[in-house]
């Protein structure tokens, strides 16, 4: 079995005992540090925390990455209170691996207060023992999105013959713009935006998702020889990091702007990993927009937008300039229509 957690049978369902409480003296050092921050004079009754240990329900598997597997679990509090939250168990191979994990713990730090419309929130890292009382790995619990990834729209689209409507295309890319604007000056590079990594909900807002992860799978490609696990994303890497040198928050943008094609060439898109001008694949893209693409895609850095915000405001000019453009609303429309089967369960 790839995952030894600590399963158990409670009320008919299985679930996870978090072996962790939060009271690192880190995190104690850091409440003390923002309470500070905020200049209240903190006693030291206030210096405790709350609750020891956390007890997660896994409900269903949702589905497994490269990383790990990602389950629909409820985070479970006194009295029947639940929350629904995601959560994601790393491979244990990759959890047992000493650098791997510390690197992951390191990036679980860095995403942990990254709040946004448009980011999947991290809410909780955690260890979990295996029942033979040995290994253990970790996993993250984080914002349960109730809409499929971009990647499933894009393939629903190819089995109908049909587009991502271009103003839709140029939408999820300005929100993905807005999610790294916020990131990045906050020091936290994505490196892995790929289709898979943007989820939709169903009122249409896009989430990037796996901030943080993208650091550990490159260590992993880097070891891994064959590098299988990680070979489709090659074509979202920009030369710069797909030569190892190191990446910055221009990577980022180069591959949002391979989202960007990707979703404007849909079916059109020929089977080669060069990239041709979007204006050449689909000449329904308007200059404009075949401008931001080109601009994000330029193989020089210098060349690409200085900054996720400078691109956002571009798609933005781009998408309202006639003073009215779309919304999650419309994004939402446009997935009801997709996927009838989703919108059609009871959540
Ligand atoms: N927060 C979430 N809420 C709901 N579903 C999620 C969430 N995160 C991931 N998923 C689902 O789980 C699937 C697998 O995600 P995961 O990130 O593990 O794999 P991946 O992105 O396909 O590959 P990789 O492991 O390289 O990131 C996603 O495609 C999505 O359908
Ligand atoms: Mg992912």
């Amino acid at each position: 079995m790839l995952y030894p957690l600590s399963y158990g049978r409670s009320r008919g369902a299985s679930y996870v005992r978090a072996g962790v409480a939060v009271k690192s003296r880190g995190a104690r050092a850091r409440a003390g540090g923002i309470m500070g921050a905020r200049g209240a004079a903190v006693g030291t009754e206030y210096q405790r925390t709350f609750g020891d240990v956390m007890d997660f329900v896994v409900v269903r598997e949702i589905a497994r990455g490269a990383m790990g597997t990602v389950f629909e679990a409820l985070q479970c509090g006194v009295r029947g209170f639940s929350k629904r939250v995601a959560l994601k168990v790393l491979r244990p191979e990759l959890a047992n691996d000493p650098r791997l994990r510390e690197m992951f713990v390191e990036e679980a730090h860095l995403v942990a207060d990254l709040v946004h419309e448009n980011i999947v929130q991290t809410y909780h890292l955690g260890e979990v023992r295996g029942l033979d009382g040995d290994e253990t790995t970790l996993y993250m619990t984080m914002e349960l999105i109730d809409g499929p990834p971009l990647s499933r729209l894009l393939e629903r689209h190819r089995e109908r013959g049909t587009s991502l409507p271009v103003e839709l295309c140029a939408f999820v890319a300005s929100r993905l713009a807005r999610a790294l604007e916020y990131a990045h000056p906050l020091g936290v590079v994505h490196r892995d935006i790929c289709p898979q990594n943007v989820l939709i909900t169903r009122l249409g807002v896009v989430k990037l998702s796996d901030f943080g992860l993208a650091k550990v799978a490159e260590r992993r490609r880097l070891d891994d020889a064959s590098g299988d696990l990680f070979v489709g994303r090659a074509r979202y890497m920009s030369p710069e990091q797909a030569r190892f040198e190191g990446t910055d928050a221009r990577s980022d943008i180069y591959s949002l702007g391979v989202v960007l094609h990707e979703t404007l060439a849909g079916a059109k898109q020929p089977p080669t990993r060069t990239i041709l001008p979007i204006e050449a694949i689909n000449p329904g893209v308007p200059p404009r927009l075949a401008e931001i693409v080109g601009r994000a895609l330029a193989r020089d850095r210098a060349a690409r937008f200085a900054t996720a915000g400078e691109m956002g405001l571009a798609l933005e000019r781009y998408l309202y300039e006639k003073g009215y453009g779309p919304t999650n609303l419309t994004l939402a429309d446009h997935m009801r229509e997709a996927f009838p089967e989703l919108y059609a369960q009871a959540t």
